[in-house]
């Protein structure tokens, strides 16, 4: 499974370290095979270590070069990051990146060989429209991506169950689940309102590959606990 937690403009670098060595220290000890991810902010970036794999939230599709508050791939070889967040609610509805431009990332990352976690959701109004206008959206956030890439995780989170305690039903959950496995075979996460009162069973929905966590994720020890019981699952 993967497990994945998305640090936000949480935490400073100091605290983002002892984070990842305390995470890194509980997967060593309990022998954990899962595939752990952080997304930590861009300022606090540091090199991935056995089992805690490190990505980044964000970058600019380029090498380098005159890009005012971006970063590029050589910022990127500095810490040896092969992982990216590409495709999140926050980067599409708070910064406004449109598809083309999650494309362009996608692919500019895809040839760099990145691990690619791509974000899809619908957003509250979406949903309440009903199925064929919610399954018209989210086909239309798989548009210009390589759902084959050999590289690819995509995590499914509705806009509206993220930050807010709101999640859908499990049999929500399993059944759209179902439906996005049609249309790609890579990992698929579930994310929104992820938290200790409800990983264990979203994690053993079918179809459910893993869990990318936002709040729920800042306090170390329950992340890694969510770590542990993924390693328990015979997924
Ligand atoms: P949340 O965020 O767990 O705080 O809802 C999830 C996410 O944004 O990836």
């Amino acid at each position: 499974m993967v497990i994945a937690a998305n640090l936000k403009t949480n935490l400073t670098r100091a605290k983002t370290a002892q984070y990842v060595d305390a995470l890194e220290a509980f997967l060593k000890q309990h022998a954990i095979g899962q595939k752990v991810l952080v997304f930590p902010a861009t300022s606090n970036l540091v090199t991935s270590q056995a089992h805690v794999t490190l990505g980044v939230q964000n970058a600019y599709p380029t090498q380098n070069g005159a890009f005012t508050g971006e970063i590029g791939l050589e910022q990127l070889e500095e810490f040896a990051i092969k992982t990216i967040l590409i495709g999140h609610s926050e980067r599409r509805h708070v910064l406004g990146e449109s598809q083309e431009t999650l494309v362009s990332k996608f692919n500019f990352f895809k040839e760099q060989g990145f691990e690619i976690l791509y974000c899809i959701g619908e957003p509250l109004e979406v949903r309440e429209a009903g199925e064929e206008a919610m399954m018209a959206y989210l086909e239309a956030q798989y548009a210009g991506i390589d759902t084959t890439y050999e590289k690819l995780i995509i995590a499914y989170e509705p806009v509206w169950a993220i930050g807010t305690g709101k999640t859908p039903t499990l049999e929500d959950i399993e059944s759209l689940h179902a439906k996005l496995k049609a249309k790609s075979k890579a990992p698929l996460l579930y994310g929104g309102s992820v938290n200790m009162k409800n990983y264990q069973e979203v994690l053993a929905l079918q179809n459910v590959d893993g869990v990318l966590v936002g709040g729920a994720s800042l306090v170390v020890e329950d992340f890694a606990q969510m770590c542990l019981f993924a390693q328990t699952l015979n997924k």
